[in-house]
């Protein structure tokens, strides 16, 4: 399908968040934090308070009242502490945006206590802590078999540690939030969120307000990546600004701002360990992670759950340890654990084939396990193996060069190379309900279309459910007021807003007027299997031999994610994943600098991602997955496993191309020269 808002969002008529109009609007600007640890010593708001146009100036001077101070990101100015450079201090509420800017900028004195800070994520750190669980619930640790062991009788070893840099989401909408409160002090939030149910119930504890007194509004909006997944400190700054001046308030981060207040992805640094066999049979893994927090709040990234998965080994350990800094606390970006973790061990299995003189492709076939490694549940489906065949018939594999760095094509050197990915296939419980409305129906549900096609794919679900033409659904989405709904993350939007749309709509068939659906039960009632989609990466690269510079003409990804609803959102999802997995490979880095504690390249001129001039050949295909146990549509999630894998192909194509092994992302010129 095309989608449904697409000629809207061409128009400009599909509104955002910043884009309401209200009555007597103000803006707010924040006040950032120049040091990265210490103390608010004083604050004079004197001279800000002074400037024609200026309503408020909030700070911890007068602590504004909370519900719960409990997310530390987000209970603003209760505390003169400091925990990061960047972080929110103060604002300034003024009645036009530029001088609410310039008086936050100019105009707001504020002394600091600086004290010493740490930003750097080391393995030897003294501040190494085991957490107790890692996003959002799995084990920290685990362990099977005798690892010890399998190393020690395996014929092939590869010890190796691979890192990779911050990285920011850099989503195309800023976060932008206007609170109204009305007359009866209830709160209207317009904010771009990838979950108003969720938004709105994290905005409630903070305020101290009953959930049902705050009304989340967020019909479209511009990208999240998971950096809107979680209520951010715009939607509360805008609220209590709003509260402060007994006005509605606008507020809009800057791309600046967005890179210290809206969460980014921890640097990590991991040591894979692989034993095999002669004949290239796993005996031992071990995947062991070291990432960040920050001192105010955890968020322990869930890094190595993918070689949970992967492959069949007798022994198998992977572990998890946190360090916290004097840095913003790390959240959710596109396959948060999977991106970061398939990167390193997708590498090192590389690394294992070329050291057992194995195709990459066959070590990995040989490898396969008959069901999920470590919980021993059977797969509710699993074509990797499909995946791997058929992506190498189509991408021509079969004549790859034997050997690497030999391949010379004027001044660029050549090569190519595979990697496997995964991302899990889950379900949260939604509802929704379906209703005829003047000849037409309509479906309502409180999901989020952050750019992936949710409004139009919920549609050919309800269409195909009611055996209607699309073009007589409706559905509305993006409102708290609407059926409650999971938020658009961990790709799990369709499969759990389809479910609900499929109930309701099954409902309506049944009833005639309305239909509702509640999938509470159905989900929590999963259980028996590991639901996983698969992947294959293949990359084709061209080395410069002067300059260092990496090329990727090629790129083509082959996907089993069970049924594929819309070919063309489909396809659009594992592309721009592909993409960004491009942008990690070669461009994505936000460089700490020490001294300060700041994120020094925090603007898209300098933080590069992938462009249309980056991006040559790319495709995606699937094949055809029948999987029974997983929602009414048969779908798998594909929001994020486009992005997962294809680091490790680019990094592996790079080796084939030069013979040098880059372990540490992304993959710069300077790193390949010398
Ligand atoms: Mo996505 S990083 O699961 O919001």
């Amino acid at each position: 399908m095309n989608r449904v808002e697409g000629r809207d969002k061409v128009t400009g008529r599909a509104r955002y968040a910043y884009e309401y109009p209200a009555e007597d609007v103000a803006y707010a600007y924040a006040v950032q934090s120049p040091i990265a640890h210490g103390r608010i010593r004083s604050i004079d708001a004197s001279e800000a308070l002074a400037t024609p146009g200026v309503l408020a100036v909030l700070s911890s001077a007068d602590p504004p009242a909370l519900g719960s101070r409990d997310d530390a990101e987000l209970a603003l100015f209760q505390t003169h502490e400091v925990a990061y450079h960047g972080q929110i201090v103060a604002a300034v509420v003024a009645t036009t945006s530029e001088t609410a800017r310039e008086a936050a900028q100019y105009a707001v004195r504020i002394e600091y206590d600086a004290e010493p800070h740490h930003v750097r994520l080391r393995t030897d750190h003294c501040g190494l802590y085991r957490p107790d669980k890692v996003n959002p619930a799995f084990p920290t640790d685990t362990e099977q078999g005798d690892v010890a062991a399998g190393l020690a009788r395996a014929a092939v070893t590869i010890d190796a540690t691979y890192t990779t840099p911050t990285e920011h989401n850099n989503p195309m909408e800023p976060h932008a939030s206007m609170a109204v409160w009305e007359e009866n002090g209830d709160l209207t939030l317009f904010d771009s969120i990838q979950g108003a149910s969720d938004d709105r119930d994290t905005i409630a504890s903070v305020l101290g307000l009953p959930p049902e007194r705050v009304r989340v509004i967020s019909p479209h909006v511009g990208g999240g990546f998971g950096s809107k997944g979680t209520t951010r400190p715009n939607a509360i700054l805008a609220a209590l600004a709003a509260r402060a001046v007994g006005r509605p308030v606008k507020i809009a981060l800057t791309r600046q701002q967005m890179f210290d207040v809206t969460g980014y992805r921890t640097p990590t640094i991991q040591r894979v360990r692989l034993g095999a066999d002669a004949a290239g049979r796993l005996t031992a893994i071990t995947h062991d992670v070291v990432e960040q927090s920050s001192t105010i709040k955890e968020f322990a990234e869930q890094t190595a759950t993918p070689t949970r998965v992967m492959y069949a080994a007798p022994a198998r350990r992977t572990t998890h340890r946190l360090v916290r800094l004097h840095v913003p606390t790390p959240a959710w970006m596109r396959a948060p654990g999977e991106a970061p973790g398939m990167w390193a061990l997708e590498s090192a299995m590389d690394e294992l084939a070329i050291a057992a003189g194995i195709d990459p492709i066959e070590l990995r076939v040989l490898n396969e396990p008959a069901v999920e490694p470590e919980s021993g549940l059977p797969f509710s489906s699993r074509n990797l193996v499909a995946c791997l065949r058929e992506g190498a018939r189509r991408f021509g594999w079969a004549n790859r060069d034997p050997e690497p760095g030999i391949r010379l094509e004027g001044r660029w050197l050549t090569g190519t190379g595979v990697a496997a990915s995964t991302y899990p296939a889950r379900r949260r419980p939604s509802r929704a309900s379906a209703a005829v409305e003047d000849g037409d129906f309509v479906i309502r549900i409180a999901a989020a279309d952050i750019g992936t096609g949710a409004r139009t794919v919920l549609t050919g679900i309800a269409a195909q459910t009611l055996g209607s033409p699309a073009e007589r659904v409706r559905v509305e989405i993006g409102d708290s007021a609407l059926p409650r709904a999971s938020l658009a993350g961990g790709s799990m939007g369709t499969a759990s807003w389809g479910s609900a749309v499929v109930r309701a709509c099954e409902a309506l068939l049944k009833n005639g007027a309305e239909g509702t659906a509640d999938t509470t039960e159905d989900v929590e009632s999963d259980s028996g299997f590991a639901r996983h989609a698969f992947g294959a990466q293949f990359a084709e690269v061209r080395v410069d031999i002067d300059t260092g510079e990496v090329r990727v003409p090629r790129l083509l990804g082959v996907f089993a994610a069970g049924r594929v609803l819309d070919e063309k959102l489909g396809r659009s999802q594992f592309i721009g994943g592909m993409t960004m997995g491009l942008g990690m490979a070669l461009m994505e880095e936000t460089v700490v600098d020490e001294r300060s504690g700041a994120f020094l390249n925090h603007d898209l001129a300098q933080y590069h991602i992938a462009t249309c001039a980056d991006v040559r050949d790319i495709e995606a295909v699937w094949i055809e997955e029948e999987d029974p146990h997983l929602n009414p549509m048969g779908a798998k999630g594909i929001g994020e496993i486009g992005i997962v894998g294809t680091a490790a192909a680019i990094a592996n194509a790079v080796y084939h191309a030069t013979g040098r092994r880059i372990r540490d992302l992304p993959i710069t010129p300077p790193k390949l020269l010398g």
